[in-house]
């Protein structure tokens, strides 16, 4: 496993491999890796010659400061782990490498109306952010395949739209969610969470897998889920943002005749921002 740090370096290797034919499958990250992360690593070791994983925490896509400071980075640790695992290459830049330009000129990719609801509608510019950063990453390391996690429902969906717009020759792969024992979704921000924190924070999960019950069952007014799951999370000492039934392929609001739904939340907990999500065909 090799680490590259340098444009010039990833341009280099990727030559080499275009000359030997190889298939590439990137996984895009931000470090401070645990399993949810590992498992889209092997998810993209099924079915690529090369596998390269990117560590990179994107100052473009943070819309508040002490959110990015806090973030944590954990270079040495995440090596160690990805050295574990069919990996051939990590991408690890500095941010001057790939902003050499002050950040705020940079130009910007906007995906619109699916970029701009519910996270979007919470983190202002966050997805113009990440769509320009993830299509930064697509024409450095140029992949054939690239997994993302189902975790983050919506990004998943900003990428494919964002590859569909611009006819981006990448095949954008989904992978599970990841969950600890209790039912909290793995994130890198959970090692943020207090002992008190830790132990309230699979209550966001409960009350989604709570909507997901009522629907199965056919209750049918979703705005009253919507409602009753907030105050569900209030309850349970946490404070949310929104709770949304949304329809699976492109986040509309579902008529009657959509089956195929998502349920989001997101909520926070003391400092720490929570979001989760659970794919349901009714
Ligand atoms: P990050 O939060 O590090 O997540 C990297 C990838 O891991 C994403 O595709 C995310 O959905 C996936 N992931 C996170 N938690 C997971 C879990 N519990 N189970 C399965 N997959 C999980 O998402 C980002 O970084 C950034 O926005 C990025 C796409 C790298 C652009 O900067």
């Amino acid at each position: 496993m090799q680490l590259i740090q340098t444009v010039a370096a990833l341009r280099q290797q990727r030559h080499d491999w275009r000359q030997s034919h190889a298939s590439v499958t990137l996984v895009p990250t931000m470090g401070a890796l645990h399993e949810g992360h590992l498992s889209l690593v092997e998810q993209a070791a099924k079915g690529a010659d090369q596998v390269v994983v990117s560590i990179f925490v994107n100052p473009l896509q943070f819309d508040r400061a002490d959110d990015l400071a806090a973030y944590p980075r954990t270079l040495e640790t995440d090596l160690e782990k990805l050295q574990a695992l069919p990996v051939n290459a990590v991408f690890a830049p500095e941010a001057s490498e790939v902003y050499p330009l002050d950040q705020s000129r940079v130009s910007r990719v906007h995906v619109p109306e699916l970029g701009d609801m519910l996270e979007g509608e919470h983190r202002p510019g966050h997805f113009d952010g990440v769509a320009t950063v993830v299509l930064k990453l697509f024409n450095l390391v140029q992949p054939d395949v690239a997994v993302f996690g189902e975790k983050d429902f919506q990004q998943q969906l900003v990428i494919r739209k964002m590859v569909a717009d611009l006819n981006i020759p990448v095949n954008i792969e989904s992978a599970p969610t990841l969950r600890e024992a209790d039912g909290l979704a793995m994130s890198s921000r959970n090692r943020r969470l207090n002992a008190d924190e830790r132990r309230k924070a699979p209550a966001l999960y409960r009350c989604l897998q709570r909507v997901v019950e009522r629907l199965v069952a056919g209750e049918s007014d979703h705005a009253f889920l919507q409602q009753e799951a907030m105050a569900g999370l209030e309850i349970s000492g946490l404070r949310p943002e929104y709770v949304a039934v949304r329809r699976k392929n492109d986040l509309g609001v579902p008529q009657s005749v959509d089956r195929a739904l998502v349920v989001l939340g997101a909520a926070w907990l003391g400092e720490t921002r929570l979001i989760d999500n659970i794919t349901i065909d009714l």
